[in-house]
Formats: C-alpha cells, structure tokens, sequence
C-alpha cells in the first residue's frame, strides 16, 4: 500500500541512493541548464477547488516563476520542473534523492498543474527556508491523518461519498488503516499522475481478497478505468513537458468518466451489471479516441524530422469552444 512510509529510513537510503547516483552519472553531460527557463514560462492555471476553504491555494510570490532553480545532475532534460517555484521546491529539487522525489512526482499531476504547491498541502513558511518546516506555520509534515483531512477539506463532495460509504472512517482522527484512505487511490504527489506499476485493481485487492469474485462489476469497473489511466499515461508521456500534457479535446469526456467512475467507487456499495456496463462503455469509448490520438500522432512525428516535433504541434487545433473555456 502507499501510505505510511517511513521518512527516516527513506532520507538515509535517500542519501546513500543519492550519492551512488551522483557518482554514477556525473559523465551525463549537465543537459538540463535551459530547463528551469522554459518551466518558468509556463503558466500555471489558477487554482480553483470547487469548493475551496483553502483561500491561499497558489499563492504565488514574486519571484516564484522565475526564481532560478538548480537541478541535481542526475535530472533528465526531458522531464519536468513542478511549474510553481517555491521555497520548498527549490530546496527539494537538490536536497537528495528521497526529498526530491516528491518535487519530480508532483510535477504534471494535477495539482501542479493548478498552481498549487508543497505547502498547499504540508504547510510551512514559504517566504523564509529557516523556518520552512516550522509548526507554527502549520506545517504538518508527513502526518497522514491531517494530509487525509486536506484533502477531504478541498474535496468535500468526493469525502463526503466517502465517507456516507462502508469505505467511512473520521476523517479528523487518526486514519484507521482497515479502511482506504484517498491517497490509495489516488496517490499524494503524483494525483492525476499515476506511476505504470499503480493498478486500481490491485489496491482492492489488498483488501478484498477475492475482490473479482465478490465484486465482479467493481472488479469490472476497476479493470476498465486501470486500462484507461494505461492510455492516458502514454499521452502524458508523449507530452510531458506541456503544460496541457492531455490535449484540451479530451478533457471533457474524461472529466465526465471520472466524474461517473468515483460515482460508483466512492460510496463503495454494491454496483450492478448494468451499471458497471452501462459506464464502461462511456470508458472504453474515451479511451478508444485516445489511443487513435495516439496513432495518428506517431504518424504525424514519423513522417517530420524528429526535431520539427515541436510539443505544440502535438495539440490538435482546439475547437472554439475549447478555447473560450480556456480562457483567462
Ligand atoms: C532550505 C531547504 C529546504 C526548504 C526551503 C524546504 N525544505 Fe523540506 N526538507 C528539507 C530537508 C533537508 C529535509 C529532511 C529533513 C530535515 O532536515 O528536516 C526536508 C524534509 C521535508 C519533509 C519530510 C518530513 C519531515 O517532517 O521532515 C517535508 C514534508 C517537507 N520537507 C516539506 C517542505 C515544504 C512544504 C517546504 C516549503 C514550505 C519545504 N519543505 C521547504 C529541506 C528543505
Ligand atoms: C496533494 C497534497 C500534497 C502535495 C501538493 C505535496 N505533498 Fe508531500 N506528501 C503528501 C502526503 C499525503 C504525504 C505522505 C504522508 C504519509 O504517507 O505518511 C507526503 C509525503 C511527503 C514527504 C515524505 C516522503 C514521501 O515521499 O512520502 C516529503 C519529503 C514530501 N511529501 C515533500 C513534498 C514536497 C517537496 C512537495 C512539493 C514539491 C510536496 N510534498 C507536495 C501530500 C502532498
Ligand atoms: C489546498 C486544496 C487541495 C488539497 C489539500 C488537495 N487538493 Fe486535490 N485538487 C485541488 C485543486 C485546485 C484541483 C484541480 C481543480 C479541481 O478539480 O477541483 C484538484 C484536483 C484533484 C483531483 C482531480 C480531479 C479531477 O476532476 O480531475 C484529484 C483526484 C484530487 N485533487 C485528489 C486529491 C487528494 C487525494 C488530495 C490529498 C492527498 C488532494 N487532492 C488535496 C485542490 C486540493
Ligand atoms: C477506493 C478507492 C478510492 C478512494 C478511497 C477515494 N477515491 Fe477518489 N476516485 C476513485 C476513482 C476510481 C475515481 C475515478 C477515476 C480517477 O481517478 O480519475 C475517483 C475520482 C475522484 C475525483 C475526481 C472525480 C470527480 O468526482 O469529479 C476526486 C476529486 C477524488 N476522487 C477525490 C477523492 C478524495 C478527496 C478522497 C478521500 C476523501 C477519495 N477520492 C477517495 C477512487 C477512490
Ligand atoms: C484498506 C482496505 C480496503 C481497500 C483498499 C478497499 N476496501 Fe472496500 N471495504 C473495506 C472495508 C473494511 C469494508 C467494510 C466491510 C464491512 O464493513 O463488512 C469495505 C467494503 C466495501 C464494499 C461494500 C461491500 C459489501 O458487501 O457491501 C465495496 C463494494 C467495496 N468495499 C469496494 C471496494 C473497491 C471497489 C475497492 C478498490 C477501488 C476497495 N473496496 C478497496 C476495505 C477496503
């Protein structure tokens, strides 16, 4: 499962990992000195929870944008940079390889994308590093059960689906670990991001163990969106330093399969054959424009010069009303 990690072995295997890797690939050429320039010229979304009690989500200071970051050398110039340069990320970026993953996970996930970052969820002092981690500035470092009520606080519809379910447990006390919490599901740094080991199925699982044959339309449901998110991870990676890595033509069927997957998997009660069908169709369906995306795409790219692929070009042209959307 992915919770409850242990910071303190992470930080010394981190270390060690980190300096193995220093001397491993201090003959890479140091590639990723424009980096930090282009990320800062994309802008980040405004921040708009639904339902937000959080007012200062993506606050962003002078200087955020452009601040200059330092890459460890082991940073490919191809992946990159959370788009909001705060303290916190700056620090991260080069603080070892355990401390900086969080900063490479988080870049392109949904929340980067958003213009939040680090201390939208830990808290802390974004103006001054000496007292980043204070409490005082309500930084709640790994506390699980206060990241929990974060999240919760930011989404209350979906929590409160959650919690109106068998899947229920208080979100403002300590997280009873028989019951999934939302970053099982979703992750906490890479939310939207989901890394290609991550299977929905599989999180089931751990606690359902005959989760197929108890739950054959959960379990159907499970499978289809894990096929899904297997696509969309191809597009993201195709479009990885896009501020838009999924083009704009699918957000609103996918927003729409989302919004009906967490429909049936957050009050966790029974799902029936016709409901399970009845959205799997709607998923495979995404998912089939999606992968001809993906076809007519690598098309496209082998008949120019690998270097004429120029991101922008991956974006299909976006339908006027796409872009009123979009706009500021
Ligand atoms: C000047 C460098 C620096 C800055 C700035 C910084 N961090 Fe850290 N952070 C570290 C280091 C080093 C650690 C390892 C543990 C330690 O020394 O406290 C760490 C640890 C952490 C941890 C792990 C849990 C813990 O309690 O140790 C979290 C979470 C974290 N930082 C979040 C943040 C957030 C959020 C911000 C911005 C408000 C931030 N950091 C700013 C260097 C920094
Ligand atoms: C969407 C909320 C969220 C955001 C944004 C976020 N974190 Fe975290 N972070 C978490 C949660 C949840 C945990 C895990 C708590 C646990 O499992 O004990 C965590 C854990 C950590 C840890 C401990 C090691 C680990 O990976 O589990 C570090 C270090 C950390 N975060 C740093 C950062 C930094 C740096 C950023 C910004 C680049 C950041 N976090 C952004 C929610 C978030
Ligand atoms: C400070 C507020 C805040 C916190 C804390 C927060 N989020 Fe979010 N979250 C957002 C915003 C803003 C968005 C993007 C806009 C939206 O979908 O509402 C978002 C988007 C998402 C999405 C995608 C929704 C969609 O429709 O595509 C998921 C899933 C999600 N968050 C899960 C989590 C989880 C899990 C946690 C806790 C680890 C968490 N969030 C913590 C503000 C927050
Ligand atoms: C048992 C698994 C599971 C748990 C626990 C869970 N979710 Fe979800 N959630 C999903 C699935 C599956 C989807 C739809 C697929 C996706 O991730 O896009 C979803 C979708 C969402 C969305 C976007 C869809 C929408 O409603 O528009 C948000 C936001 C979200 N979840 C937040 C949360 C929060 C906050 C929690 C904790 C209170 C939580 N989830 C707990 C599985 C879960
Ligand atoms: C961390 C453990 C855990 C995980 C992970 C988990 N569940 Fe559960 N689930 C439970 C518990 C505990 C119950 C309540 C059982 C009870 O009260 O008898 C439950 C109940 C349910 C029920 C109601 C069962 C019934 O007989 O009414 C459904 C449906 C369900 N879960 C679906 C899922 C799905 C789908 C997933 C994956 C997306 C999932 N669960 C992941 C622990 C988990």
């Amino acid at each position: 499962m992915h919770r409850s990690r242990a910071v303190a072995p992470l930080i010394v295997v981190g270390v060690a990992v980190f300096a193995a890797g220093a001397a491993f690939l201090s003959a890479e050429p140091p590639s990723a000195v424009s980096l930090a320039q282009k990320d800062a010229d994309a802008k980040p979304a405004e921040a708009k929870p639904s339902s937000s009690k959080k007012a200062a989500i993506g606050r962003v200071h002078p200087g955020d944008k452009d601040a200059p970051v330092r890459l460890p050398r082991w940073w490919k110039a191809s992946e990159p940079v959370p788009i909001v340069k705060s303290n916190c990320v700056r620090c991260h970026l080069t603080a070892g390889r355990e401390l900086t993953a969080p900063a490479q996970d988080f870049a392109r996930s949904v929340h980067d994308l958003h213009g939040m970052t680090c201390s939208d969820c830990h808290g802390g002092n974004r103006d001054k590093d000496e007292s980043a981690h204070e409490p005082e500035f309500g930084f709640i470092g790994t506390k699980l059960s206060a990241h929990m009520a974060g999240c919760a606080e930011c989404h209350d519809e979906q929590a409160e689906t959650v919690k109106s379910g068998p899947h229920y447990w208080d979100f403002s006390k300590q997280v009873n670990l028989k019951y999934p919490v939302c970053s099982d599901c979703h992750g906490h740094h890479d939310v939207e991001k989901p890394p290609a080991e991550f299977s929905l199925k599989t999180v089931c699982r751990e606690c359902h163990l005959n989760f197929e044959h108890d739950m054959p339309h959960a379990a159907a449901v499970a499978i289809e969106n894990d096929r899904l998110w297997d696509v969309i991870r191809k597009v993201q990676e195709r479009n990885v330093k896009n501020e838009k890595p999924v083009p704009d033509q699918f957000h609103q069927d996918l927003e729409a399969a989302r919004h009906l997957t967490a429909e049936l998997i957050h009050p966790a009660h029974k799902i029936t054959e016709k409901q399970a069908a009845e959205l799997n169709v709607h998923v495979q369906t995404v998912r089939g424009r999606l992968e001809r995306w993906l076809l007519e795409d690598a098309a496209h790219s082998t008949t120019k010069s690998p270097t004429a692929h120029a991101p922008a070009s991956k974006t299909a042209p976006s339908t006027p009303a796409d872009r009123s959307k979009d706009a500021p």
